[in-house]
């Protein structure tokens, strides 16, 4: 499974892009709003900072205005993938952007139904709401493992992306489960990364590190190599 980063906060990005194990970027009207600033502008800022997929989403509702909106949005970067919700106007837009060569993240799905509909109108990813799916007292882990069987089943190259990711547990079923792709937000990213046991082990390496005469490595393989 990859990583994909939930937020359109640059900053955020720039810092666990920094780890190297981001794959690409998901925004939606939402997380634009939180942000503020200039919608097309953060999208290019962002495709500038990671080196891969970067979702940004249509508005309108319509199948006409989601098409322009998307062929417009795709001119933007080349990694800008076009992000449309799961409805009928939506499916339209995205047989028509497919057919165009254009790629698109259908969000918004909640039922293996619907995800099955998207990869036949030629979805690049889908986007099943996993917290959400679990605010309703179902099992959103279980949604990403129907969508699985389903598409394996299918012989559908569509990639399942994780969405509404709440926990490090999430991000670990979710795999489990059969996902291509979880995306993040931040603070779930941080919680998957620092263990109390990591960080009492790194304490104890350095604190016994200091006990060793020569501790500069560098210096250390410079004399070594010189003696070669
Ligand atoms: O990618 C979708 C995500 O941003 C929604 O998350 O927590 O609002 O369900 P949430």
């Amino acid at each position: 499974m990859k990583f994909f980063i939930d937020t359109a906060n640059i900053e955020l990005i720039k810092q666990i892009n920094a780890w190297g194990c981001v794959a690409g970027v998901t925004t939606n009207p939402s997380l634009i709003a939180k942000e503020g600033g200039n919608f097309i502008e953060t999208i290019y800022q962002i495709c500038q900072i990671v080196d891969g997929p970067v979702s940004a989403e249509v508005i309108a509702q319509d199948t006409a205005g989601m098409v322009k909106e998307g062929k417009k949005l795709a001119q933007v970067h080349e990694q800008v993938i076009v992000k449309v919700p799961l409805t009928a106007t939506g499916l339209g837009a995205v047989r028509q952007l497919t057919d165009l060569g254009i790629k698109t993240n259908v969000t918004l799905c909640f039922q293996p139904a619907q995800a099955l509909l998207a990869a036949r109108a030629g979805a690049t990813y889908i986007s099943p709401f996993v917290g959400r799916v679990d605010d309703i007292c179902r099992d959103g882990v279980q949604l990403i493992q129907e969508i699985a069987t389903v598409y394996e089943q299918g012989d559908i190259s569509t990639q399942v992306l994780a969405a509404s990711i709440r926990s490090p547990k999430h991000v670990m079923e979710c795999a489990l489960a059969g996902a291509d792709v979880a995306t993040v937000p931040p603070a779930v990213f941080l919680k998957l990364l620092n263990h109390p046991l990591t960080d009492k082990g790194n304490a104890a390496f350095l604190a016994d590190w200091a006990t060793v005469p020569d501790r500069d490595i560098i210096g250390q393989v410079d004399k070594f190599l010189a003696r070669k």
